[in-house]
């Protein structure tokens, strides 16, 4: 087999990732986009392992022998399983947790590969680029060791095993600058030291690089940790591409600049779907531990009045546009197809019934579109949020179903609230706001929200698929 097949096997998997960025940007052709993935990774794994086995006609600078290929299969095997049977079981809900996991593997593999290379070079470097690839390892294990603790803090906080509470160390901002420099010195030391003199160098410089990482995720808190898992996820990409370098994979370096690039941009937009700037999420220290703590406290609100699930349907059956505002709590309840027969049977009634999705509804991106598909609820019926919001004043009934954070109004209205300035879906200006969800307790940034206690608000308390199971058996009689 010719050495150019591999090239051409590179290409095809770089062309096939690139599709399946573009079809995962949008939920009509995100299975097909997951396809794509899934092939372009078959074919970069299968031409590797064949390109290391020597099966390109010996082009391989380095080949592998039986056993070691044994080993490969073996670990590939093994990993595959384990993903699978992960992905498998975890619920949506706990998705955010298992790519902060997974990023922290991609960090893991980054500096260990680092390690490696230097102590023992499997691929030859030519004369005169020596320095370009001690700079290569070094980057490599510094971003990996940084995306790998990082990974492995976001994975607790976001699990609850450890308190989303940011740390806020005195003069914190001075230390990251000072481990930083620090790094830089010991780059210094470790470049151009002949027979890997330069070891002990890199080993410290993982160790800080590893604390550089926990301290800044540490200092984040809970209503930024979703920019924070995309923010990470961008670091993986880079720390892959910075390994694609070091080992001259052209692929992994392609790969990783699509990772790194779309993490990053990912980043910024839910940063601008938060009012939050980048550099104020990097540095920190705003948000509770995200457990959005069912208190109950009115303070001086006032009192929030309850609806009953025979008035909400009275309401709904005079009303004639009609949006729903799904969050966090539909996703726990599941009450997403209970939800999608409701909205059929009021389509059927010439109702005109739209769902209002913001950019951070939920626990991840996209996770209210992926329940919504799930249920079968039909793409042009889910409008993001600039695109309805304007439609409010002249909607007769909203449904906010587990929602909470994103309907605030002290978002808008109270430049001292911990969310102030975050784009919200304005429910407040329309007819009638019907509030599903079991007390007055806070949502995940923990503040108290207003919206309960307007006048035009009721609330419909309990479990939202007990309640909009209800709503659906009272719509069929
Ligand atoms: P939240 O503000 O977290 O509010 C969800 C509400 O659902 C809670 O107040 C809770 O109230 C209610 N709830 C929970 N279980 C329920 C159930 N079984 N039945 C009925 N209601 C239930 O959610 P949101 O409005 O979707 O806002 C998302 C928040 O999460 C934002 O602050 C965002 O920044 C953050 N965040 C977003 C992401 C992404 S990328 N989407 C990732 C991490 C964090 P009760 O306890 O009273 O029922």
């Amino acid at each position: 087999m010719p050495h150019g097949v591999l090239t051409v096997a590179y290409i095809a998997s770089a062309i096939l990732f690139i599709f399946s960025l573009g079809g995962l940007s949008n939920q009509q052709s995100a299975r097909r986009g997951n396809v794509y993935g899934i092939l372009g990774m078959i074919i970069a794994v299968l031409a590797t392992g064949g390109y290391v086995s020597g099966a390109f006609d010996g082009a391989a600078d380095v080949t592998l022998s039986q056993e070691g290929y044994g080993v490969l299969a073996g670990a590939i095997g093994i990993g595959a399983i384990i993903g699978a049977v992960m992905a498998a079981r975890v619920a949506m809900t706990s998705m955010p947790e298992l790519v902060a996991i997974l990023h922290s593997f991609v960090g893991l593999a980054a500096v260990l590969v680092g390690i490696s290379s230097y102590l023992h070079a499997g691929i030859p470097v030519p004369e005169g680029e020596e320095t370009i690839h001690e700079i290569e390892i070094f980057l490599d294990v510094f971003i990996g060791a940084i995306t790998f603790t990082g990974s492995v803090i976001a994975f607790l906080k976001l699990r609850g095993s450890m308190s989303g509470n940011p740390l806020i160390l005195p003069a914190r901002h001075l230390l990251n600058l000072g481990m930083l420099v620090a790094c830089v010195y010991l780059g210094y030391r470790f470049v151009g030291v002949p027979d890997h003199g330069g070891t002990v160098p890199l080993l410290i410089m993982t160790v800080v690089s590893g604390i550089i990482g926990i301290h800044l995720v540490m200092a984040i808190g809970g209503a930024d940790m979703p920019v924070v898992v995309s923010m990470l996820n961008s670091y993986s990409g880079w720390a892959a591409a910075a390994a694609g370098f070091m080992l001259k994979n052209d692929l992994l370096i392609i790969t990783g600049a699509l990772v790194g690039s779309s993490g990053a941009i990912l980043s910024y937009i839910m940063c601008a779907a938060m009012n939050r700037s980048f550099i104020s999420v990097i540095l920190g220290g705003f948000g509770t531990d995200g457990g959005g703590s069912s208190s109950g406290v009115t303070r001086e609100y006032g009192e929030a009045t309850e609806i009953s699930v025979q008035d909400t349907v009275a309401a709904l059956q005079d009303a004639s546009n009609i949006v729903i505002v799904p969050g966090y709590g539909m996703a726990v309840a599941q009450a997403q197809h209970s939800l999608s027969e409701v909205v059929k049977i009021l389509r059927g009634r010439n109702k005109n019934v739209r769902f209002a999705i913001h950019p951070v509804a939920g626990r991840l991106p996209g996770h209210m579109n992926v329940l919504l598909a799930e249920a079968n609820v039909p793409y042009d019926i889910v409008l993001e949020m600039d695109e309805l919001n304007d439609d409010l004043p002249e909607t007769d009934v909203v449904l906010v179903i587990g929602a909470n954070d994103i309907v605030n109004p002290d978002a808008l209205e109270d430049p001292t609230s911990p969310i102030a300035g975050m784009p919200v879906l304005e429910v407040w200006k329309s007819g009638l706001v019907v509030v599903f969800k079991r007390s007055l307790g806070t949502g995940y940034a923990g503040v108290q929200n207003p919206l309960f206690f307007k006048d035009n608000t009721d609330m419909l308390f309990g479990d939202a698929k007990k309640n909009v199971d209800a709503l659906l058996t009272e719509l069929r009689q």
